[in-house]
Formats: structure tokens, sequence, C-alpha cells
């Protein structure tokens, strides 16, 4: 039975949606590019370790939260410690999602065009470099087509989210992560077997540690923290549809899992295939899926389709965090403003198109908003270094000094402990978030400053 607020069916589906939520862009792009540049499988080594270790910590911490007070991150710290300010922080959560979402969906938006690019044929004509850069060039400077691109999936957002939480957002989930497994692995495979595989597969998991320096390790963890989708009220909104009796170490443990598979498998799809086509050399970020996996998707046997494939796979992973993005803000419209999900979800989706205008025409040197005079930077890269880079880890710095200073770890191991369930690194957990979380996210966001 859905209650008023909502509720999960079932601990799998808690999984599932937290997981969608955790696999995106960053999974797809930027972990694989990551790892090349940063001593293939020594990096790897490195994630994992920083995954299960720090960001299972503050997953914990987050997650416990939520489901101790069953509310959004604005009421959820005021139910926590009244009469304080520190339920400003999740009001912080709340905009920080809100404006993260404004420009994540403009991205998003290009990878639902690439789809009906790739869909019509647009890769299955010889392409070389010069052709495809200038293709995205031309594609992100047509202002029309970039803000009915980032409406189409706000649109496709709001219709999932005012469904629900287990109307919508869970029944999505079910459907959309197998299919997003289904198609990695077919992905993966069709790419490990492609001719001269072997090149990519040496550049992406050749471990060289001697590229491990303390740069290298810092990358580990921000992208660590940034694909597990911690720190924002994220896994503390989805924790508080929780049950009591399900065990949040053991979703944790899954989540983290999946996301990670997700990472790691996505690299034996990159640099396999960029590989195969003498002369591509891994670009980063959007470069890297929009300017040169196109080139090779021109070149390669069944090209059209795997490229087809490949962008729905971008679009599944974006669509389930878009969705995480959204439900931060309408919770917080339900609980505290008594508005019906449905009026919420309408309304903050409408102000996120209006804000994520100016992200949408930023590319492609239309001239609008594209050089901001203070950091000479374009409006969506703006927004991504102040919200996504910076909002981001002093969100999840936040999340551990509260619940390891404040609220106190023996809390939280109680709010863990429901049901009979015995957490036993329970003191393990407690000095990891006070005494390795938290100052580790601290030296991140100084040394981040310089
Ligand atoms: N975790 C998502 C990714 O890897 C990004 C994201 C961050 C989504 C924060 C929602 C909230 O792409």
């Amino acid at each position: 039975m859905e209650t008023s607020r909502g509720s999960w069916g079932s601990k799998t589906a808690f999984i599932l949606v937290a997981a969608g939520s955790a696999v995106g862009l960053g999974n797809i792009w930027r972990f694989p590019y990551q790892a090349g540049i940063n001593g293939g499988a020594a990096f790897v080594l490195i994630y994992i370790v920083a995954a299960f270790i720090l960001g299972l910590t503050v997953f914990l911490a987050e997650a416990a939260i939520g489901r101790a007070t069953g509310k959004n991150p604005v009421c959820a710290l005021k139910a926590l410690k009244p009469n304080t300010r520190w339920h400003w922080f999740g009001a912080m959560g709340v905009v920080i999602c809100t404006t993260v979402l404004s420009y994540y969906g403009v991205i998003a938006g290009w990878t639902l065009g690439y789809a009906a690019k790739a869909l019509g044929g647009d890769f299955s004509r010889p392409l070389d470099q010069a052709m495809v850069a200038e293709m995205f060039t031309e594609f992100a400077a047509n202002p029309g087509l970039m803000v009915l691109l980032f409406f189409a999936f706000i649109l496709i957002t709001v219709l999932v989210v005012s469904r629900g939480v287990q109307g919508g957002i869970e029944k999505l989930a079910k459907i959309l992560m197998p299919v997003l497994f289904l198609l990695l692995i077919l992905l993966a495979v069709r790419a490990v077997t492609l001719e001269g595989a072997s090149k990519g597969l040496a550049f992406y998991l050749n471990p060289d540690f001697s590229k491990l320096n303390t740069a290298a390790v810092m990358s580990a963890v921000s992208q660590a923290f940034f694909s597990l989708s911690v720190g924002v009220g994220i896994m503390l909104t989805y924790g508080s549809y929780l049950r009591r009796s399900s065990r949040l170490v053991n979703c944790g443990m899954w989540i983290i899992g999946l996301d990670t598979l997700v990472a790691v498998i996505s690299g034996l799809i990159i640099f396999p295939t960029l590989f195969t086509v003498p002369g591509m050399t891994p670009a980063q970020g959007p470069e890297l899926v929009f300017v040169v996996l196109p080139v090779v998707f021109s070149k390669i046997p069944l090209g059209a389709l795997f490229g087809t494939l490949f962008f729905l796979l971008v679009v599944i992973a974006a669509l389930t965090s878009t969705i995480s993005l959204l439900e931060v803000g309408v919770s917080y419209l339900v609980d505290n403003r008594r508005w019906s999900r449905h009026k919420a979800t309408w309304l903050l989706g409408g102000l996120v198109a209006l804000l994520g205008v100016p992200s949408a025409l930023s590319q492609g040197g239309s001239g609008f908003f594209s050089r901001l005079p203070l950091l000479g930077k374009s409006f969506l890269d703006t927004m991504d270094l102040v919200f996504g880079a910076y909002g981001y880890t002093f969100g999840a710095l936040f999340v551990a000094v509260f619940v390891g200073f404040v609220w106190k770890p023996k809390a939280a191991i109680a709010e863990i402990e429901q049901e009979g369930y015995h957490f036993r690194l329970q003191r393990v957990w407690a000095f990891a978030l006070r005494w390795i979380a938290t100052p580790v996210i601290l030296v991140m966001l100084v040394t981040s400053f310089f």
C-alpha cells in the first residue's frame, strides 16, 4: 500500500531506483576517461576502494537520516535538530539538485538527439573526425533544437515523477534497469570482439602504478562521490520511502556494486571501440561520446545499430538520474508546502525548464551565455563548477560532519540496526565517517580551490 507520501514496494525496488540515480553520464563517459588517463587498472582499484569505503560510509549516513525521519532533506534535519539552522543545509541540497538538473538535463537532451541521429542513419555514411566535430558544433549551435531536446527530456522526467514513488519512479526503474544491463553487456561483447580491440583494452586496463599520484587518488575519490549520487539529499529522500525492515548496509553494497560494475563495463565498451580506428584518441567528457564515438560507429560493421543502442543506453542512464534530481525538490514541496505531487512536479519541472534555457543556449558558440565574464566559462560549465563540483563536495562534507558530530554515529547506528539487524562493522563505520571521510572531503574541497 502506498501511503500519501509514497513508499517503495520492496528492498529490491529501492536498490534499483538508487542504482538508477547513481548510474548516469558519470559512469559512461567520465569514469572510463578518468581511468584511461590515471593509470588504468591501478585507478580502477583505487576507485573501488574509495567507493566502498568513503562512498558506502557517506551513503549509510545519508540514507539513515532519511529512513529515521521519513522526510525530505529540510524536514528531516528539522526533525533531528529542531530550533537550529541545520535544516538550511537540507535546503541547500534541494537547491543543488534542482540546479544540477537544469544543466544535466541539457546534456541528457543531447543524448536523446544523438540517439535519433544514430537511428536516422546519420552515422552510417563514412565520417571523419572533422566532419563529426562539425556535426556536433552545428547541433549544439541550433538554439531551437537545443531547447526542444532539453524540454523533451524534462517533460519525460516530469511525467514519470508525477506518477508517484511506486507508480512512476519504481515502475520505470524496474523496466529500464534490466534493459540497461542487457544493453551494456551486449555492447561490451560487441566491443571486445572487434578486430584490434586488444589495443584499447591495454590502454584501459594496463595497471600503471607510476601514474598514481595524489591528484589521481583525489580524482578517484571525487568521481566516487559524484557517481554514487551521495551528499545532495537524493539518498536521504529515497531512503525516506524505505521500510524499517530493509537492511541499509546490504542495500548500500548492492547499489555501490552495481554502479561500479556499470562504470567498469562502460570502459570495456568505449576503449576497445575507440582504438579500432587508427588515429582516434581518448578525449574528455562530452567530447568523447559526441565527437569521437560517432566516427567509430561510421566505420565498424553494423555501426548504425551499435550507435543507436549505445545512445539509447546513455539516455536510460541519464533519465533514471534526472528523475532522482527532480524528486528531491518534489518531496520537499509535497511534505512542506502540502502541495499535491501533481502540482509540485509540474511547477518544479517548469522552473527547471526556465533555469536550463541559458545552459541549453550556451554551447556551440552561438554567443549566448557562452562566455560568462567572471570565470570565462560557458553558462553550462559555470553551473557545473559551482553546483556540480563545489556544491556536491560541500554536500558530502556536510553529511559526514552532521552525522559524525552532530546527530552522532550512535543514533545513526540505532537506526541502521532496526528490527534485530546487527551492524557488525559499526565501530569501523563510525571511525571512517569521522576521521577518514570528513578530513578527506575537507582536503578535497580546499585543494579544489587552487
Ligand atoms: N550519479 C550520476 C552520474 O553518475 C550523476 C548524478 C549526481 C545524478 C547527482 C544525480 C545526482 O552521472
